[in-house]
């Protein structure tokens, strides 16, 4: 017999079916009463309509094509014999609710499957997180094509917006109306990916970032992954999601049991930006968080400043001038250890290059220590390069199929983490850097896709995946002061998984501030500025060849976790006393910044953006307001704030960052010349305040405070 359970969080409620086969979403919207469950499914109970099958198999969590579910079945598998292929689930015993979540337990005794689905809403806030675990009770293997979650969404969601890109150019966002059939986005790369990014946001027509019903969803998986988002014909729409297993990469045993990776649903019925803070909130209140005791250092990384041209003295002043900034972590990247000259060798070696640091690095490392500052290094753990010591002793520990010639990225190829040899060789290598070495942060780096990743003569990134996390949280055990950055050729692996073991993204290898308004408008779609990296680089952007003052170039980095990605040695004294200045507002700032609520704006006008953050008592607000082009009209369209409390009175100001402003104007709006304004937060959302005129490719800061 069907029964129904309702959930709530915050603002949202959810009302469950079950009791026959797995369970299914029957709502999942804003807050409804608590008492009519029975009351809701009967009002959406769905008839029959002529020419179907006699059932209408619902969009379970995991719907079945067993039960004559037609769009895409939830668990696709078969046995070497061909049977258990279309499973039909019973629920085996009554689900379990505690105060945090609900376990569901289902069978089918027939295919030899057991299946329990997990659900946590209560205590974290409006995000809906979900995950289901199969196990194999029969006595054959099971050879699993997928498995992955499922919800359904009202038919009002018409619109679609999910997330493609490339190196460089991150979370470029694609705006669809979600018609009849099918959008799938299959990611085969082995990392979260630049162009599969599994984030899609479904919502009413026209929904932007305050308008508009909006759910988003997220899978929180650093491997392959498939999204799904199907509109069936009988009207029914569903977002699933899961990992994309390769022919033969999950076989279960006999008794083995299988976890999903974590699906994430987070509902807002006023638009993306709250959908946004929902799923901020959500991972703010993760324990592995970075804490606001201990405010985001502000780092000097060394890529861009000195590549691969690391020279002890020269690193000891850039370290000095990085402490003169006021920068408090000093990153040494790419080009520290064994022989590593250029990207053609070397990754895998991880001891100290005797010609560059003949004494290793602890003179540089107490010198950075010595001036105050954390000191972090770069490692890519997962890599070999066949110029190496590592592979000339042990081309048997490469992810890939050693009958085919081997296909290089970046001159190298990944390492099989999954082989115990492998795994203990890269732990003792990096554990003992890590105990040796004075060392607080370590930028962790991935650089190649997987082509053929073969472990044990079967497709290998799972295995992969789950030994890459393995290996972070055992050297995050025995090093738990270490902070570990997420890097992916920029921000190809950002995802929640990750996030359970590193405490920073390298957004995007563009320093460009151009570029980076966007990537970084992408990026915030998930994750909050905290987890941002974001850094000043050089006049000329070292990726796109553009040029910027540096008031544009502070005023984008200013909002994420801030770092400098410079040769300081090069950079003028104006420059460094600008940068120092910079770094200081944005010290002063990092509080709000890093707790408050994020709120990107809209615009009619398509050559600004501007977006920023609210404190979440409503108390101060920053928004960077940035012309990103030639503004058709000569004058911009006042900027319309929102996510204020309409009735407290808040005085604007423009917070003068270093560097050239980019003013173009012939005079100032008045308010401006004044030196600010007192309004209404409901005068600033419904009317706005005038921007002056800005050169294309400038931006300002506007600082709001509540009387
Ligand atoms: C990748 C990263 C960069 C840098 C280089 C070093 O491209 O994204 O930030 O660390 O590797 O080789």
């Amino acid at each position: 017999m069907t029964k129904h359970l309702m959930l709530h969080g915050e603002h949202t409620t959810l009302v469950l079916a079950h009791g026959d086969g797995p369970p299914a979403v029957v709502y999942w919207g804003g807050s409804l009463p608590n008492d009519d469950a029975e009351s809701v499914a009967s009002a959406l109970n769905r008839p029959l309509a002529h020419a179907t099958i006699d059932v209408e198999a619902p969009v379970a969590l995991v719907p079945e094509l067993g039960s004559g579910f037609f769009g895409s079945p939830g668990i696709k598998g078969a046995r070497p014999d061909g049977s258990g292929w279309a499973p039909r689930f019973t629920e085996s015993r009554p689900p379990e609710v505690t105060a945090d979540d609900i376990r569901f337990f289902c069978e089918d005794p027939i295919a030899g499957l057991e299946l329990e689905i997990e659900i946590f809403l209560k205590n974290n806030r409006d995000v809906v997180a979900l995950r289901q675990m199969l196990k194999n009770t029969g006595d054959t293997p099971y050879s699993l094509g997928r498995q992955s979650l499922s919800l359904p969404l009202p038919t009002h969601a018409e619109e679609i917006l999910d997330f493609t890109g490339r190196w460089c150019d991150e979370f470029h966002p694609r705006r669809q109306v979600w018609e009849a059939g099918a959008i799938i986005n299959e990611n085969r790369r082995g990392r979260s990916s630049h162009d599969h990014v599994a984030v899609i946001f479904a919502g009413t027509r026209g929904f932007d970032e305050q308008h508009g019903e909006v759910w988003g969803f997220h899978l929180g998986w650093s491997g392959n992954s498939r999204l799904v988002a199907e509109r069936v014909s009988d009207g029914r729409r569903y977002l699933q999601a899961g990992e994309l297993l390769f022919p033969g990469e999950v076989i279960l045993e006999a008794g083995e049991t299988i976890e999903s990776p974590w699906l994430y649903g987070a509902y807002s019925a006023t638009g993306l930006s709250s959908v946004s803070q929902a799923f901020h909130q959500h991972l703010r209140g993760r324990d592995t968080h970075p804490s606001l005791d201990k405010p985001r250092p502000v780092l000097l990384n060394t890529w861009e400043a000195v590549y691969f041209d690391h020279d002890l003295d020269t690193l000891k002043k850039l370290a000095d001038r990085a402490a003169e900034v006021g920068a408090e972590r000093f990153v040494l990247d790419d080009g520290w250890f064994h022989r590593r000259n250029d990207d053609t060798a070397a990754l895998g070696d991880w001891f100290v290059d005797d010609q560059k640091y003949p004494d290793g690095l602890e003179p540089l490392v107490s010198h950075v220590t010595g001036l105050g500052l954390e000191f972090g290094l770069w490692f890519e753990p997962e890599m070999v390069n066949p110029n190496s010591e590592l592979y000339r002793a042990h081309p048997e520990w490469v992810l890939a199929d050693a009958d085919y010639e081997l296909i290089l990225g970046r001159n190298q190829l990944v390492l099989d983490l999954a082989n115990p040899d492998a795994y203990a060789h890269i732990f003792g290598q990096i554990d003992t850097l890590l105990t040796d070495l004075d060392i607080s942060y370590v930028k962790w780096d991935m650089n190649r896709d997987h082509v053929q990743a073969t472990h044990n003569g079967r497709a290998g990134t799972r295995a992969q995946t789950l030994a890459l996390y393995r290996l972070l949280a055992e050297l995050g055990e025995r090093h738990p002061h270490v902070e570990i950055e997420s890097c992916s050729s920029g921000g190809g692996r950002a995802d929640f998984e990750i996030l359970r073991h590193t405490r920073r993204f390298w957004t995007s290898d563009c320093n460009d501030a151009l570029e980076r308004q966007r990537i970084q408008r992408g990026f915030s779609m998930l994750f909050p500025p905290e987890l941002m990296g974001a850094h000043v680089g050089p006049h000329v952007s070292h990726t796109t060849r553009r040029t910027h003052d540096l008031g544009f170039r502070g005023a984008v980095a200013f909002l994420g976790h801030l770092g400098i990605e410079w040769n300081l040695l090069d950079a003028s004294d104006d420059e460094r006393a600008q940068v120092k200045e910079l770094v200081t507002l944005h010290k002063k700032f990092r509080p709000l910044l890093h707790s408050g609520d994020v709120v990107r704006l809209d615009s009619a006008d398509e050559a600004s953006m501007t977006q920023g953050v609210v404190a979440a008592d409503k108390s101060e607000a920053l928004f960077a307001y940035a012309r990103i082009n030639t503004a058709r009209s000569s004058v911009p369209d006042p900027v319309q704030f929102a996510q204020l409390d309409p009735e407290r009175k808040y005085r604007v100001t423009i917070l003068a960052l270093p560097g050239r402003s980019g003013e173009f104007g012939r005079t100032r709006p008045q308010w401006m010349d004044d030196g600010s304004v007192v309004l209404s937060g409901k005068a600033l959302m419904m009317m706005g305040v005038q921007p002056p005129v800005l050169d294309p490719e400038s931006a300002l800061l506007f600082h709001i405070v509540a009387e």
